[in-house]
């Protein structure tokens, strides 16, 4: 079967201070299995517990081990991919395949991010793209309903048996780019992959041939000394091998404050969460425990922890990351 790679490396900063360094998002059981256990059973339905490699990071392996162990699997040392440091989701994703590649030759792997809502009904559209996976790295192409500046926006080319050839693909565009292409039908890249190996270590050696010649060796790569890039910006924006095959299933990356509002069920007035609103609209409280009170705002995201407390534009919720920049660079 089709082999999965699972990213649980992301810290989630755009959602501090719910996610911290300690406890992303992704793990944050409530009431019910957490984002990552969800992304691994849906893993296990396409290619089975022992075809599953999860990459992540040094202080949350055991996270994901407990995690895995709760769902009654155990996570084999050779499926589980530590990094000493995050180095973003191409060399992530590259070392996963590396590994791959030594135990089967030739095969083709479905990269799943851990901080997903992704429909069932996704599997078989991943199933069905596995012959488009031979020549094309294969993204899934999600329809826009916003102009979001967080996502890779996508160019759909020439008509495939499945799908289509990707003429352009734009990582993260600023608002202005972002509209013009929702309104030239661009589409939105999911954050879900279908690789070959033959195919991305080929177009891998075209564009990143630093990366390719660390991954190239039969043995685990010096990761401290790899640049850290995302797949995006590294190599879907330059190769010229890239499908898009579209995702036709219950799709949310909830990285951001804004993601999360938007999935909620709204009350009157658009408000989620509880709190006392006079005059207020559409904004999103969360503060457990505490009594809240919010008059004549709107739009606004208040989220109160028991040791730090955001109020933010619904707007500028991309922002928070930037926010937690700053706030690491004062302790
Ligand atoms: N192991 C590991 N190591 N995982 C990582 C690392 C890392 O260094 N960095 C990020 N990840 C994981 C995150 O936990 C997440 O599950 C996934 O990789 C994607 O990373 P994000 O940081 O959330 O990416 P993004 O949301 O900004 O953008 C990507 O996803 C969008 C859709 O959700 C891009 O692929 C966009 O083009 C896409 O639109
Ligand atoms: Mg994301």
């Amino acid at each position: 079967p089709m082999k999965s790679i699972i990213l649980a490396g992301g810290v989630g900063t755009r959602l501090w201070p719910l996610s911290r360094e300690y406890y992303p998002k992704q793990f944050i059981q409530l009431g019910g299995p957490s984002l990552f256990q969800k992304t691994y059973e849906r893993a296990v339905r396409l290619s089975g517990p022992e075809n599953i490699w999860v990459v992540t990071n040094d202080i949350h392996q055991y996270l994901v081990r407990n995690q895995v162990e709760e769902l009654g699997y155990t996570l084999n040392d050779s499926r589980l991919l530590v990094e000493p440091e995050g180095k973003n989701t191409l060399p992530a994703i590259g070392w996963a395949l590396q590994r791959i590649r030594e135990a089967y030759p030739h095969a083709t792997a479905a990269v799943f991010p851990s901080d997903h809502i992704l429909g069932e009904a996704a599997l078989d559209q991943i199933r069905a793209a596995d012959p488009v996976a031979k020549k094309y790295l294969v993204t899934f192409g999600v329809k826009p309903t916003s102009p979001h500046t967080g996502y890779g926006y996508i160019k759909q080319g020439k008509k495939l048996p499945l799908g289509n050839v990707v003429d352009q693909f734009k990582e993260k565009p600023d608002e202005k780019t972002a509209k013009e292409y929702v309104k030239r039908n661009y589409l939105w890249n999911s954050g879900i992959f279908l690789l070959s190996t033959d195919c991305f270590f080929a177009e891998l050696k075209k564009y990143q041939p630093g990366l390719s010649g660390a991954l190239g060796g039969g043995e685990d790569p010096d990761y401290g000394s790899l640049d850290a890039i995302s797949i995006d910006y590294g190599l879907l924006e330059h190769s010229k091998k890239v499908a898009v095959v579209p995702l036709e299933a219950e799709w949310n990356d909830l990285g951001t404050f804004r993601a999360l509002y938007e999935t909620e069920q709204h009350g009157r007035d658009g408000n989620v969460g509880e709190a006392e609103y006079l005059a207020a609209r559409n904004n999103y409280v969360h503060a457990p425990g505490k009594h809240v009170g919010l008059i004549g705002v709107s739009d606004l995201i208040v989220v109160d922890t028991t040791d730090a407390l955001l109020v933010c534009h619904n707007r500028q919720a991309e922002q928070v990351k930037d926010l937690v920049t700053r706030l690491n660079q004062k302790n």
